[in-house]
């Protein structure tokens, strides 16, 4: 093993794309950013030194940092942020990993801009369970927001409220009361906070938009294969809000990875993956390919409020060949079939394929017994409107989004350092609920009442302990399916299904033999999710949805896992150099 150092330079950035010239934070300049290598069990430093006016973390997204905790990077949660002129050494080593995995920012909404690969390759002398491809490709699905993360929190929020709303109408409109204000005031009012259609400009593939927005056709990814190799592609979900459809015309995909674990190898032509998600596919390309070119589509997968944004972003891949006429006009253009987008069975069905590898040299360790049992309710909701402010919910309300029916408040200390140096007083409780404060027909009418407590609660739970949580989906304010990241752990998918889950007959069909181990899990839309994991990494452990929107308008907790009675089951105290609030 060996020490990969890494320099990361937070600096402002023009970046241009479909014909704009626009200011970005970024790494070292590059949007997207810079790629982060190394090995199974190799030690990585990433000094970041924070020069842009924005306040910064860096996020090592499903990197375990087992007895690192202080490196995982959530602003607030294990470290305050990087201000303007500081710095921060992230330093982890990788036990146990190997696969695709992606670091981003975890401050505000700066991962719009501030995100890259981090790729974990085998062991030297180790090998893929599957044959060697001939090369490796790396494609990042994201968003172009050129809007500053600041601007863009406030404004997203605009723009989702005017789709909330109309869906609120709807359901106004057919249960009566809840509800008095009149809509198009309030879609008015929303519209004059914004400045423009949209937070995000296009979806891209590799940062670049592609062919089907207006004057971006030059700023399109090609891929150039050659006939008949195995390209392995490692494709990596880095949109803000928005899990994506992606298929490549004429040609079947072969899942063989989900966020850095081997799972049993399964075709496809459609792939779902949301954000926070990896996949690495491999990809056979034809021997007598034709002369044609070949495009690569991604497009949401949204069950949410409205048509936020269903455009299609497109790639391609071309054969390098002697024979292929080189005037792309003279070609053939093959377009793959995306399914529609509001697809909830086509993902979960798609979801269900993903089976843990599960053999000798990567067993699947799924707990087979449970201390602990939780359920959490996912939902959207409200809030009373602070005084002094004007909100936007129904019936003059604030906007939120629970766990449990607690919205969680971020502190304006580290939860690590309060719990680390026991001094959590008025920094966070320790009272976060078990089971929904108040449990109702999950699936059915919402309730009239859509308030949400607020609060900076953790959930504290002894080292070892082997832990069995349910997320249900709700439709308090509208079914909608959520990617639910645990930081500093992977969780086996033990169970899925629509409809409210059932504690008597739905556990007796639970998979404790090979369950997908993933970072990031979807909660389908009106229906929930089973997972278990053994809480074996002591320290404060982020879980959140990976909608940006949804996590900042509070579909957030904190995890407290305790020391363990032996040396190497402590966290170990800060570097000198943590970030102080
Ligand atoms: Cu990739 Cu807490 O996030």
């Amino acid at each position: 093993s060996v020490t990969r150092h890494y320099k990361f330079n937070i600096r402002l950035k023009n970046v241009t794309r479909l014909c704009h010239t626009k200011s970005m934070v970024t790494v070292n300049g590059k949007f997207p950013g810079p790629r982060v290598v190394a090995r199974e069990g190799d030690r990585i430093i990433v000094k970041v030194v924070n020069h842009a006016p924005n306040n910064i973390s860096i996020h090592w997204h499903g990197i375990r940092q087992l007895q690192s905790g202080w490196a995982d990077g959530p602003a607030y949660i294990t470290q305050c942020p990087i201000q303007t002129g500081q710095s921060y050494v992230y330093n982890f080593t990788v036990v146990g990993q190997r696969g695709t995995l992606l670091w981003h920012a975890h401050f505000q909404w700066l991962r719009a801009t501030v995100y890259g690969p981090l790729i974990i390759l085998p062991r030297h002398n180790a090998s893929y369970p599957f044959a060697k491809p001939y090369k490796e490709v790396t494609i990042m699905l994201g968003n172009l927001s050129f809007i500053s993360s600041n601007l863009i929190e406030s404004f997203c929020h605009a723009i989702l409220l005017i789709n909330m709303i109309k869906k609120i109408w709807q359901i106004i409109i057919t249960t009566g009361e809840w509800f008095n204000a009149d809509p198009e005031a309030i879609i008015n009012q929303s519209l004059q906070t914004g400045n423009g259609p949209n937070v995000s400009e296009a979806y891209t593939f590799n940062g670049l938009p592609g062919p089907t927005y207006n004057c971006s056709a030059k700023d399109t990814y090609k891929l150039k294969v050659k006939p008949g190799k195995a390209y392995m592609l490692r494709l990596i979900n880095t949109a803000l809000n928005d899990e994506l459809f992606f298929s490549i015309a004429n040609h079947t995909l072969t899942v063989v990875e989900a966020d850095a674990t081997y799972v049993k190898p399964f075709e496809t032509n459609i792939l779902v993956i949301a954000p926070g998600q990896t996949t690495n596919v491999l990809l056979k390309t034809n021997p007598n390919p034709p002369n044609a070119s070949f495009f690569m589509l991604a497009r949401p997968y949204f069950t949410g409020m409205g048509t936020f944004d269903n455009s299609t972003v497109a790639a391609i891949l071309e054969y390098e060949t002697p024979s292929q006429d080189n005037s792309f006009r003279n070609r053939t253009l093959f377009k793959p079939s995306l399914p529609a987008i509001n697809a909830t069975n086509f993902v979960a069905n798609f979801s269900s394929k993903f089976r843990s590898l599960a053999n000798a040299q990567f067993p699947a360790n799924v707990p087979q017994t449970v201390d602990k049992r939780f359920f959490f309710t996912v939902s959207l909701g409200a809030n009373p409107c602070p005084k002094n402010q004007t909100c936007q919910g129904p019936n003059g309300t604030k906007f939120a989004a629970a766990v449990n029916n607690v919205s969680f408040a971020l502190p304006s200390t580290a939860l690590l350092q309060s719990y680390f140096f026991a001094k959590s007083k008025g920094v966070y409780t320790a009272d976060f609920p078990q089971f929904p404060l108040h449990p109702f027909n999950y699936t059915g009418t919402p309730p009239n009442n859509t308030f949400v407590s607020n609060g900076t609660k953790a959930l504290v739970i002894p080292f070892n302990t082997s832990v069995e949580l349910v997320l249900q989906d709700t439709s308090i304010l509208g079914a909608e399916s959520h990617p639910l990241h645990l930081h500093g752990y992977n969780v086996y998918v033990v169970g899925q299904g629509f409809g409210n889950f059932d504690p008597k007959n739905d556990p007796a069909k639970f998979n404790l033999i090979d369950p997908v181990e993933r970072n990031t899990v979807g909660v389908p839309s009106g229906g929930w999710v089973a997972i278990r994991f053994l809480a074996d990494n002591p320290g404060v452990w982020f879980m959140h949805c990976h909608f940006d929107v949804h996590l900042s308008w509070g579909l957030r907790m904190a995890w407290i896992v305790l020391d363990g009675e032996l040396p190497n089951q402590k966290l170990p105290p800060p570097p000198s150099d943590l970030p102080k609030c």
